[in-house]
């Protein structure tokens, strides 16, 4: 069935510092509940929103202070194993060994994905195919821009065909052509598959998400499609003016 529910979370970070100083700080996740059927939905807010916040949760790298999130009916803390083999995550900030070839980093992700040795040279150049690296599989990371670097993040993401596939701000540092084939692909990709692509840019979500998740200071504050959202809060304009409109002079 496919389905993501996100029940009540809620993050407040707790550093020593912090907690000593003050009680009442800010949480970076505010009670934040919604779910997800297969479609490509947009996260959208500005900088220090929640979004990493609530993709940390969802993906299972982070604990929520309050709330779950659940993957069929089930909990994914106790999904675990399982839920690995269905999730594909693009972190916004990730290392890359720079001496390895983008084929060596992406067999190494497919042995860490469990990708059965025999399936893993199919599926690698499956991915490449996908983000366009096709030619560039042998040079090493070190001769990569960051766009090819970017791509390479993004297909190692899609290793194993997940059902549910998660990207943080997966187009900074590309260019327009890739920005454009990277969301043409992940549009093509979400016809039976879940796909949440956070971003802080409008253009990468407006013309291929089925529905919006606007994000306010750890806050939904809406969750539908970009017309509704235009209707709603900017009529007879675009979702650009949507975005203006919510979150007005927030934007660094
Ligand atoms: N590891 C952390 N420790 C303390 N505060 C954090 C940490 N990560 C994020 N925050 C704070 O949580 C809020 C949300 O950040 P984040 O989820 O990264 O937002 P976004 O991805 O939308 O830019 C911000 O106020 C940020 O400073
Ligand atoms: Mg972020």
């Amino acid at each position: 069935m496919n389905e993501l529910v996100v029940q009540n979370l809620v993050k407040q970070y707790e550093g020593r510092a912090l907690l000593a100083q003050n009680r009442t700080k800010k949480r970076a996740l505010a009670g934040v509940s919604f779910f997800l059927s297969p479609g490509l939905y947009g996260l959208l807010g500005p900088n220090g929103a929640g979004k990493s916040t609530l993709i940390n949760i969802i993906t299972g790298s982070m604990l929520p202070s309050k709330g779950k999130v659940l993957w069929n009916g089930k909990s994914i803390t106790g999904l675990d194993k399982k839920y690995r083999a269905i999730l594909g995550y693009m972190p916004q900030q990730q290392t890359l060994y720079d001496s390895f070839s983008g084929r060596r980093f992406l067999c190494y992700l497919a042995a860490l994905k469990e990708i059965p040795p025999a399936d893993t040279e199919r599926e690698v150049l499956r991915v490449a195919e996908l983000v366009h690296l096709t030619a560039e599989l042998d040079k090493r990371l070190s001769a990569y821009s960051g766009g090819m670097k970017q791509r390479l993040l993004a297909a190692a993401a899609l290793l194993g065909d997940p059902q549910l596939i998660i990207m943080d701000e997966p187009t900074a540092g590309l260019d327009p052509k890739e920005r454009v084939r990277l969301r043409d692909t992940l549009a093509a990709l979400a016809t039976d598959r879940v796909v949440l692509v956070a971003t802080h840019v409008v253009s990468d979500v407006e013309s291929v998400a089925g529905e919006i998740l606007l994000l306010k200071e750890g806050q939904l504050v809406d969750k539908a499609s970009p017309a509704a959202l235009v209707e709603k809060y900017a009529p007879g304009k675009d979702l650009e003016q949507v975005y203006l409109s919510i979150f007005g002079g927030e934007e660094a």
